[in-house]
């Protein structure tokens, strides 16, 4: 196939041959990193700025370490020391950014919606890095790897496979695009969280809902745990931590009870002793590391994609 998006901004508007065309760019792409030279020119010459409105480890160091991989110039900008402070609006930035020659514009918002809005109105590519509830596309993306490297399935085809995304689904953006990116490859999901958290209204993505974890925990291939999401919650939605992890917590008793081969997966920052024991997360089973080292190769992957499509 041939790539002709300019931007990333959510999977749900991706097709299943299109994640399958990144996944296996990433796999080329992890290659560079075993090397003892870990740069490529493939984007020599082109202008990144990481533009990231809410805090960010994760996402931020790594779309910066895969633009110098791909030796491009990059440009990191946070709310707190722009003109965003002064009132200056979002397009504003963003076409000043332009202005500038910046050919791509990595974008983590608050607002869901952010990045398309961007996208919409500029040249530039625009990748976004999370926006409010909405989605997180490249994590999606590096779990979707990290699932299909771990069980042999490099080929994309997720048949088979059942994953059970457990915690705070309603306000996370690394669930909706984990949903997406799962289903479109054949994966079976079943999420599982309090009602409140796990609204009914779900199953309209094509997923199972449980609000017992143990229904499921000793047959599913993956677990992947969610943080509960305090910064968007307005109300409580359950009693008590101590509550939620004795209901939904991948404690010692239940990490036992998984199968032999079960990935544990967690997008971060863990919570640890809250959605996951301590010991677990840094067990053998766990691939949250993996998750990191892959999230590189495939921000490499969409910053090579996007920036090389044909401009319209
Ligand atoms: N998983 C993730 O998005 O982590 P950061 O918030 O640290 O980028």
């Amino acid at each position: 196939m041939t790539w002709t998006r300019k931007d990333l901004v959510s999977i749900a508007a991706l097709s299943a041959e299109e994640i399958r065309f990144i996944l296996q760019h990433a796999s080329n792409f992890k290659t560079v990193g075993a090397r003892d030279i870990k740069k490529v020119p493939a984007l020599r010459g082109k202008t990144l700025v990481n533009f990231f409105v809410e805090p960010s480890t994760r996402t931020r160091i790594s779309f910066e370490l895969a633009a110098f991989r791909l030796s491009a110039d990059v440009v990191n900008m946070s709310a707190s020391t722009s003109s965003l402070t002064k009132g200056e609006t979002l397009k504003d930035t963003a076409r000043n950014l332009e202005a500038l020659l910046a050919d791509i514009i990595v974008l983590r918002h608050s607002s869901a919606g952010a990045s398309q809005f961007l996208a919409e109105r500029l040249k530039a590519s625009v990748i976004n890095a999370g926006d409010g509830a909405h989605e997180h596309p490249t994590q999606a993306l590096l779990d979707t790897f990290t699932v299909c490297e771990a069980k042999g399935r490099m080929d994309g085809d997720l048949r088979g496979l059942h994953v059970a995304i457990i915690g705070d689904i309603l306000f996370s953006r690394v669930a909706r695009s984990n949903i997406h990116a799962l289903i479109k490859l054949g994966a079976k999901v079943t999420l599982c969280g309090p009602p409140t958290l796990v609204p009914r209204s779900l199953e309209s993505l094509g997923v199972s809902i449980t609000h017992n974890i143990d229904d499921i925990i000793g047959s599913v291939d993956v677990v992947n745990l969610l943080r509960i999401q305090h910064e968007r919650q307005r109300k409580e939605y359950f009693p008590s931590l101590g509550e939620y992890t004795s209901l939904f917590g991948l404690t010692k008793a239940r990490a036992a009870q998984l199968k032999d081969d079960c990935l544990i997966m967690h997008p971060g920052p863990i919570n640890r002793g809250v959605e996951i024991d301590s010991d677990i997360a840094d067990s053998g089973r766990s691939v949250i590391l993996d998750q990191v080292t892959n999230g590189l190769a495939v921000r490499m992957a969409v910053l090579y994609l996007c920036a090389n499509a044909p401009q319209s």
